[in-house]
């Protein structure tokens, strides 16, 4: 379609179609003179565990403090490895740099992108106090196998579900088998705020207590403190999540129907279409491909009006910013993460994008792959 423009995220779009609520929640916050640590959070927290079936929930400011600040609260720290790996956004090992211990990486499967639980056991040393399974873009990682050999060394699980909340195993729900499961809540997450937030989700009444004292100065009675952090997701953004997780599950499911449309269309070309585990909910926060030549595909689709991004495209261990030394080492080969850096794409994929838009973006993407060089162009 000449001239069509597809963008990457739909927030303004949903935002205009929940304008009246988004407007409201907002302004009662205004009114109300309570900004943090007030009756939004408690509501929003009681709604983001209902949601995900969890005991407990704990906002923070964003997903990055939701993980480094539940290692702090599991007294991981200096001297203690926590087993992850290269091929998620910077923000997982960053969180382990922060708590002060060390990467570990391991390698992720060829299908699913997600760790390879396989490598788990040969990454672990008598430091290794944690793994941490990001659910990527998501889709559930293997978490019975993650949690099996967690259980056999006796080790701490955190779940990094910043790109998945609601989805879910065959037989297990995120944050189920863990410690504690962490999420983000950046605008263009599947459930977003207008800015930075994040939360903890657990079944251990013991460690919500502790997060819910160490997100704020160490206290639980106002003017007593012990030494802590400021980590609060503000009432404004809480007031704005309680209106928009009531449409989660529309949205995930309006998410699975686009990829739905994506992986029919695209059968047949030659880019690799993301596999998911039988009988995993994969919530789709990103539709990611892989191409050979992934920055031609998407300047190709750059120039058709359509805007494609990599997830992520420098995997952490390539990334130059890293501190190595005591931060972080790696366990075997980091193959497999290295080649899918190169190849991954995210095509536009939202709740909000429309059967016209979808369409151009097969359609285009088609054109593309039949103009390959090595395929010949068509007569
Ligand atoms: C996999 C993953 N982990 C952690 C984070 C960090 O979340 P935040 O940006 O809210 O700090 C993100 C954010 O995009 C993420 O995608």
């Amino acid at each position: 379609m000449e001239g069509m423009k597809v963008g990457f995220h739909g927030q303004v779009r949903q935002y205009h179609q929940f304008k009246p609520a988004i407007d409201a929640a907002i302004h009662k916050v205004l009114e109300s003179g309570v900004y943090v640590l007030g009756p939004k959070l408690e509501k929003f927290e009681r709604d983001l565990a209902t949601y995900c079936r969890m005991q407990e929930a704990v906002g923070v400011n964003s997903g990055t403090d939701a993980l480094w600040l539940v290692l702090k609260a599991l007294d991981i720290g200096p001297g203690d490895e926590v087993i992850l790996t290269a091929n998620t956004y910077f923000a997982t090992a960053e969180a382990i740099w922060i708590a002060g211990s060390t990467a570990v990486f391991v390698d992720i499967e060829q299908d699913t992108l997600n760790m390879d639980t396989r490598l788990i056991e040969r990454a672990i040393t008598n430091r290794t106090k944690a793994i941490i399974p990001v659910h990527l873009y998501g889709q559930p990682a293997r978490m019975r196998e993650v949690t099996g050999v967690a259980k056999k060394h006796n080790l701490h699980v955190v779940e990094d579900c910043a790109q998945a909340v609601g989805a879910r195993g065959n037989d297990f729900l995120l944050g189920e088998l863990s410690d504690a499961m962490c999420t983000s809540f950046t605008p263009q997450k599947t459930l977003g705020c207008y800015g930075d937030g994040g939360a903890v989700l657990t079944n251990h009444p013991d460690l919500a207590e502790r997060l819910r004292k160490l997100r704020n100065h160490g206290s639980d009675h106002r003017g007593f403190y012990s030494m802590g952090y400021n980590s609060r997701l503000d009432e404004i953004h809480a007031a704005v999540l309680s209106v928009k997780i009531k449409q989660l599950d529309s949205w995930i499911e309006q998410r699975r129907r686009r990829a739905g449309q994506y992986i029919a269309g695209l059968a047949g070309t030659s880019l690799k279409i993301p596999s998911t585990v039988p009988g995993f909910r994969h919530a789709y926060q990103f539709f990611v491909v892989e191409a050979e030549d992934r920055d031609g595909l998407q300047a190709y689709l750059g120039s058709m009006g359509i805007t494609a991004f990599a997830h992520h495209p420098v995997a952490i261990h390539q990334q130059a910013g890293f501190p190595w030394g005591q931060s972080a080492r790696i366990s075997g080969s980091l193959e497999r993460t290295e080649s899918s850096a190169a190849r991954v794409l995210s095509l536009p994929l939202y709740p909000e994008i429309t059967d016209e838009e979808t369409n151009h973006v097969i359609r285009t993407v088609i054109a593309w792959d039949h103009t390959r060089p090595e395929l010949g162009t068509p007569g």
